[in-house]
């Protein structure tokens, strides 16, 4: 800008936004040095505080025949400086002011003149076309600001779109996982919060997300509130109460009252949908920024709320999707259940009892809930060969034959080949084909020994045991529990894992008992 203001013969000083301190021409041209008298600075000091405060300051006198261009210098569009040209008539060489003013930097007027005569050429000063041709170069400087502010605010939303993307990314793994909902949409909610600039962001889900549990009805908020959350949730309800508007408005301002008014800022309202239905809102508000410009809500910010709230509506799908196949499970988990049960009804409810043992025996041993699942599925299913196993065998009550009892030990290899074509049962299968392997190596289909039999089979094979003695038989009685647990800690080491028996006998039976009882007002038989 130096160099363009020299060209037009016009010296430069720079005013401070902040300070409104005046910088001194570096460079005033022969005979200019009289621009740097204390009442020249004063001058351009006083005028400086007016064109500050305007958007387009105009060229004006600040002396008589001595005239001023002002510009602005902006950076990030706030202004930082006022670049002020100063050129002279003809005419100001005769007015007091100038000799004062040489006198006073201890310039003789006459050299100044001179000086100036062939610098800015007294007479020559043209103010409209200078004023235009500042002008100019100002608008050029602001077009330079402008492109560095563009690339500024470009990178800036670089940086934000790949923190958005990278944050969707995040969220839409998480939302593979389907066992927690009630803690991933808080979680989603935090994650968001410092990746965008609203000081807020909440969800709430309607009564119609039934598979939701925890979080059906209940509003979920990150970041702070300018009200108290009852009063958000009450106009978050009012207003958005799980209707479906066709002629959904995206971005509420506060004068459209509801939840925007609430909050005295624009609101970012987005519906959560699931087959055409709508289950939850999210909204987002009170956007943080340095501007009314950086107030707004920005086209990239929506596009990113509106992705999130597509993800959640996937996400309740998903879970809906899971909650049905895991209802399909359980049901078909029964019905093997029952089927055995019907072959002999003395062992009505053995496989509940034993699923109930096993899992308890899994949690005491710190396994993780979703092993303790399995573990208790597997018992439901354990002995589903014995479908396979002809009923008069199964309820015989005498003393088996060899080939009888080959036939028994036949049924954890039956109960194999009839669940390992369900994908969902793969982690329960050790369970079904290893609950009568022993620890000694002893036990069947594979004499398997030690560790070298899964875990699951081998707490399956307490369980068992401990529910078959404990069960009246067509050829005994039940056993007192006393006497069973002596004769699994008895065990240990031989027909049980050494690790598990100890810990198995230090179960509570309560549960266990009451299942017991429940069993037999069922079947009308004493356990
Ligand atoms: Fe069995």
């Amino acid at each position: 800008m130096a160099d363009d203001c020299r060209e037009l013969r016009l010296a430069l000083w720079y005013v401070d936004a902040q300070t409104s301190g005046v910088i001194e021409p570096a460079d005033v041209g022969p005979g200019g040095q009289w621009l740097r008298s204390a009442s020249q600075r004063d001058q351009i000091e006083h005028h400086a505080k007016g064109w500050l405060s305007e958007a387009q300051p105009k060229p004006c006198q600040i002396q008589p025949g001595c005239w001023a261009f002002p510009a602005l210098a902006l950076r990030n569009r706030r202004v930082t400086a006022v670049i002020v040209g100063v050129t002279l008539e003809a005419s100001a060489f005769d007015q007091p002011w100038f000799g004062a003013s040489c006198r006073e930097a201890g310039v003789d007027p006459a050299s100044a003149r001179s000086g100036l005569a062939t610098y800015t050429g007294p007479g020559k000063a043209d103010v409209p076309l200078l004023s235009a041709a500042l002008r100019q170069i100002e608008r050029d400087h602001a077009q330079t600001d402008l492109d560095a502010v563009a690339i500024d605010q470009f990178s800036e939303q670089l940086l934000d779109s790949y923190e958005q993307t990278n944050l969707l990314f995040r969220l839409a793994r998480a939302m593979n996982g389907l066992d927690n909902p009630e803690d991933l949409i808080p979680t989603c909610c935090n994650q968001m919060l410092p990746v965008l600039p609203f000081k807020w962001i909440a969800v709430k889900f309607w009564d119609n997300a039934r598979d939701l549990k925890g979080l059906t009805n209940r509003l979920v908020v990150a970041g702070d509130l300018p009200c108290t959350t009852e009063t958000f949730h009450g106009a978050v309800t009012e207003q958005f109460g799980g209707r479906r508007q066709q002629d959904w408005t995206r971005l509420l301002d506060p004068s459209s009252g509801g939840v925007p008014e609430l909050v005295g800022s624009e609101v970012v309202v987005d519906q959560i949908i699931h087959d055409d239905e709508v289950v939850g809102v999210l909204l987002a508000g009170n956007k943080v920024g340095n501007s009314p410009m950086e107030s707004d809500v920005s086209s990239g910010e929506m596009l990113f709320l509106e992705a999130t709230s597509n993800l959640m509506g996937v996400f309740h799908e998903n879970i809906a999707r899971f909650t049905e196949q895991r209802e399909l499970f359980t049901g078909t988990v029964r019905a093997l259940t029952s089927s055995i049960d019907a072959k002999d009804e003395y062992t009505r409810g053995h496989s509940e009892r034993v699923a109930y043992l096993g899992a308890r025996l899994a949690q005491a041993l710190g396994l993780d809930a979703q092993i303790v699942e399995q573990v208790h599925t597997a018992g439901l299913v354990h002995d589903v060969g014995k479908i396979g196993i002809p009923e008069d065998v199964l309820r015989k009550t005498g003393r088996l034959t060899d080939e009888e009892f080959g036939q028994i030990k036949r049924h954890p290899g039956i109960g194999y080949e009839i669940l390992k074509g369900i994908p969902a049962m793969k982690p329960m299968l050790p369970g079904v084909l290893y609950h009568h392997e022993r620890w000694d190596g002893n036990g069947y289909p594979e004499k398997l020994k030690g560790e070298g039999i899964p875990l699951i089979g081998r707490i399956l094979a307490c369980a068992d045991t401990f529910d078959a003695m404990s069960s009246t038989r067509s050829y005994r009685p039940a056993l007192p529990h006393q006497a069973v647990l002596d004769e699994i800690t008895r065990c240990a080491g031989t027909q049980f894992d050494p690790r598990l028996a100890p810990l198995f006998v230090t179960l509570n039976f309560d549960g266990y008992d009451q299942m017991v009882q429940e069993h037999q007002a069922l079947s009308g038989f004493a356990a």
